[in-house]
């Protein structure tokens, strides 16, 4: 089924689908053990179900492969109420897909209704753990599923008086979710000074780690913006390499690649991105335990800004 086989312990590899270009799926699942969908961005917007179209064009491909859900719209760290619409959302891709779990962020998108155009991450406080580990345990008894969360890449500063890592590990202890590693977005934070990844790596627990995401961003005015809209810099799959092989409990890896980005990154190229991250994956087969790139090698701050 998949280009060249994975090992029995090796995590499944994926790519992000956004609904579109629906050809993509075509293109790269021969490379890929599993799918990402984004429900956002496959909704009827007069229902908030998936639309059959998108259910379809997945199901069309999919040949047996697993299928993982990564929402943005759940708003889970609104303070007064998530976004109780997203429940429909949620409700529609388990009737829809027979998916493995149920990703979510860190973070708020609406306030007392509102969609605030984007996503500012939580602060890193113990009440916001509370917040979480409340609201998964609703999650899980309403839906039947697993749960996994995402860190949120900020630029200015979230606030709160738990360190990255710190935060990391109370959310995952205190909700019983596995956690979503974002290497690109935590080089970003890196790079905007908002963390320190040699800190970051030796604080947090990595067998709360189920998925890992890799990605490219863009430089803007100084900053380095967690934006999927590129391949991965060097920095990025140096990294992956570096941590991949400390994560037990790893299932998923998944390339995230914004839709609008696909026509001008390409097909050939996402293969070519898809395949260098089967080959790390391939050379952890049977030595898991072997950290072969010290993590103290990768510098904070380390990717190269970019126009
Ligand atoms: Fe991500």
């Amino acid at each position: 089924m998949t280009e060249g086989g994975r090992g029995p312990t090796q995590p499944a590899l994926a790519f992000s689908y956004e609904g579109r270009p629906h050809e993509i799926l075509e293109e790269v699942i021969d490379i890929c053990d599993a799918i990402e969908i984004v429900p956002d961005c496959m909704l009827d917007k007069a229902t908030d179900h998936i639309a059959n179209q998108h259910a379809y064009d997945v199901q069309n491909v999919i040949d047996g492969r697993a299928i993982y859900a990564h929402g943005i719209g759940l708003s889970i760290g609104t303070v007064t109420s998530w976004n109780t619409n997203y429940l429909t959302t949620i409700e529609s891709t388990i009737s829809k897909f027979a998916i493995r779990w149920f990703s979510e962020h860190l973070g708020f998108t609406t306030v007392d209704g509102h969609f605030l155009g984007c996503m500012p991450a939580i602060p890193r406080t113990c009440e916001f753990v509370e917040l979480i580990a409340d609201r998964a345990a609703n999650l899980r008894a309403q839906f039947g599923i697993e749960f996994l969360f995402e860190h949120v890449a900020s630029p200015v500063d979230s606030g709160g008086n738990l360190t990255h890592g710190e935060f990391f590990n109370a959310v995952a202890d205190a909700s019983s979710c596995g956690l979503i590693l974002d290497l690109h977005n935590l080089e970003c934070e890196a790079d905007n000074g908002r963390l320190n990844l040699v800190d970051f790596f030796d604080t947090i627990d990595f067998r709360h780690v189920r998925e890992i995401h890799l990605a490219g961003g863009i430089w803007r005015d100084g900053l380095h913006l967690d934006v999927h809209s590129n391949l991965c810099a060097p920095t990025t799959n140096s990294l992956f390499e570096s941590v991949v092989s400390k994560c037990p409990n790893l299932e998923l890896v998944v390339f995230e690649l914004l839709s609008q980005a696909i026509p001008r990154v390409g097909s050939y190229a996402i293969r070519q991105q898809l395949q260098s991250i089967r080959a790390i994956l391939d050379g952890l087969s049977g030595k898991e335990n072997d950290e072969r790139i010290a993590l103290s090698a990768v510098s904070a701050g380390s990717s190269t800004p970019r126009a």
